[in-house]
């Protein structure tokens, strides 16, 4: 097989770090080494305590993922898709990095692609962007967390409306359900997800990442264990050293320097 080199562009800026998927030709589709590329990445990534927040989009002007790679599930039986959905998936490894992970969403974005966006944090897409979970007319259901992610995001109607007719909505579409947070032009798309990260980024770190996986939690809990939930992350966050500088900078009327800590 002919090797594809740099499948997962890194950049990074001040405490953001950008990945981008590089397979423009194949519409960015998410095959093995991709996948596997972009959870090493975001492995180094968590134990870099100067990263404050992920963006990740996609390489070309044309998709941000186009979805799983198609060709290979040509090849594959039951049991070797067994094998390949086994271990860690990209989705729940997305979904577990501690600091907000952005998706700028500059193309297509489909299938496992969406997947992977809904993993995301929040959403930002290009006026061109267009959005669909289109597995049913392949035989398929979504693998990589649709099924539940969406529901979540969008409310049950507006998900299966994209899971059972497969078909694509445009930005603006998306945008009326609550399936991005804000449309750009093209050209603003990554510098507008790269201003939202680094606006997280000037926040507490630890405050931060309280706040994500209590809001992440609340998506799975009853209220009252939620609200418990919230109270011992706020009250983590009280015995920080973060909140002393937070309160500090405020009393002494300057911008704080937090130590992530
Ligand atoms: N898996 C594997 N290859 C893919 C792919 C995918 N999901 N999506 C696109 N590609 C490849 C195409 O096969 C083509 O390869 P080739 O140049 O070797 O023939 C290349 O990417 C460009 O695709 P093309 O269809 O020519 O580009 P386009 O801009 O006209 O259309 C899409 C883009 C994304 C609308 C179209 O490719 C598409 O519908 N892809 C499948 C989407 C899908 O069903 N995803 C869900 C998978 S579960």
């Amino acid at each position: 097989m002919v090797s594809e080199p740099d499948l997962v562009l890194r950049e990074r800026i001040g405490a953001v770090e950008v990945l981008t998927l590089n397979r423009p030709d194949k519409r960015n589709a998410l095959n093995t080494p991709l996948r596997e590329e972009l959870v090493r990445a975001l492995d180094a990534l968590a134990e870099d305590s100067t990263v404050r927040a992920i963006v990740i989009t996609g390489a070309g002007e044309k998709a941000f993922v186009a979805g799983a790679d198609i060709t290979e599930f040509a090849g594959r039986d039951v049991a070797e898709q067994v094998a390949a959905m086994q271990g860690r998936r990209v989705y729940d490894v997305v979904a577990a990095v501690e600091c907000p992970v952005i998706a700028a969403i500059n193309g297509v974005c489909l299938g496992g692609g969406l997947e992977l966006a809904l993993a995301c944090d929040i959403r930002i897409a290009s006026s061109g962007a267009r959005f669909g979970q289109p597995e049913v007319n392949l035989g398929l259901i979504p693998g990589g967390g649709a099924t539940q992610r969406l529901p979540r995001v969008i409310g049950l109607g507006a998900a299966l409306r994209l899971l059972l007719t497969g078909d694509l909505v445009d930005a603006a579409e998306a945008l009326r359900v609550g399936l991005v947070e804000e449309i750009t032009d093209p050209a603003g798309c990554l510098p507008r997800a790269i201003a939202v990260a680094e606006r997280i980024a000037l926040n507490s770190p630890v405050a931060v990442a309280a706040a994500k996986r209590a809001a992440a939690a609340a998506l799975g809990l009853p209220l009252a264990a939620g609200l418990d939930l919230e109270r011992a992350a706020f009250l983590a966050c009280f015995g920080a050293d973060d909140r002393a500088e937070g309160i500090a900078a405020f009393l002494e009327k300057r911008s704080p320097r937090f130590p992530g800590r």
